[in-house]
């Protein structure tokens, strides 16, 4: 990392895709409950079980030693009771081995996220878009567009910070208050979707790799892997229906000789 250049954040959910990360020297890897959307094809991240979780978090563990690894908080594994929430963090850090944890919410969650603290868990906020309040949000959209939205986005920043979380993820708000709350605070600030004035930013491993059709706005794609993937998986048919696949000399296994004339 060059100094003073931005954190560099991506998900993973497990152990190939982490391992192309920590080899790409990728800071933080973020084991996201967007797995129930990107990978199980579930419409929202509600879903989301502390046991898979983990599960995928100990996958992205063993692929990136060297990366400071962040399990996310399944939904209601956090907001019942502080004790709960260091019961269901605690997990992510004894088992998975996580660097820490993230959840969503402001002053709602500030208590637990001061528990967790004190109870020596490194806790990652996040704010804006948060996608296990989308019944309540009505969709996934934009936040922070209007004064008193943005000032509530800010107001929450400014709360996380002072209950102890050591860094704020913003998703999908405007530039402009990513950068006042980049300005205001002491901690690092995360964007995904929140503009270049933040510390850092993140983006979800297959939407930055093309794998979906369609995409929110602030994606950028570095690759086109369903395009590559497609073509593989038609050539492959193609190849078994031709006949092409296997080449008896490249691809098979033979018989020792002698062997051969005694079994046939
Ligand atoms: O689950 C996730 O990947 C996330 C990011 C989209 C912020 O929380
Ligand atoms: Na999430």
């Amino acid at each position: 990392m060059a100094m003073g250049s931005p954190i560099t954040m991506m998900t993973a959910y497990d152990y190939p895709m982490a391992q192309l990360e920590d080899e790409a020297g990728i800071e933080i890897i973020l084991v996201g409950d967007s797995l129930y959307m990107t990978v199980l094809g579930h419409g929202s991240t509600l879903p989301a079980k502390m046991d898979t979780m983990i599960e995928h978090a100990e996958a992205v563990r063993r692929g990136a030693p060297r990366a400071f690894v962040i399990g996310d908080m399944p939904y209601m594994s956090y907001q019942v009771s502080p004790q709960e929430a260091i019961y269901n963090a605690g997990r992510y850090m004894k088992e998975a081995g996580v660097d820490g944890v993230k959840l969503e919410g402001g002053r709602d969650v500030a208590d637990i996220v001061k528990a967790l603290t004190k109870a020596t868990i490194p806790v990652m906020g996040h704010l804006g878009l948060t996608p296990q309040s989308v019944s309540q949000l009505g969709g996934f959209k934009a936040q922070g567009r209007t004064l008193d939205s943005a000032e509530r986005v800010i107001e929450d920043a400014r709360m996380l910070e002072e209950s102890g979380a050591f860094a704020i993820l913003l998703e999908c708000i405007p530039a402009e208050v990513g950068q006042i709350i980049s300005k205001r605070s002491k901690i690092p600030i995360i964007s995904i979707g929140a503009g270049p004035y933040c510390h850092g930013q993140l983006m979800i491993v297959q939407d930055m790799l093309g794998l979906f059709s369609t995409v929110p706005k602030f994606v950028k794609r570095y690759g086109n892997l369903r395009d590559t993937i497609a073509e593989a998986f038609r050539k492959y048919k193609e190849d078994v229906e031709t006949k092409t696949y296997p080449d008896l000399n490249t691809h098979c296994y033979k018989m020792d000789h002698q062997a051969y004339e005694d079994l046939v």
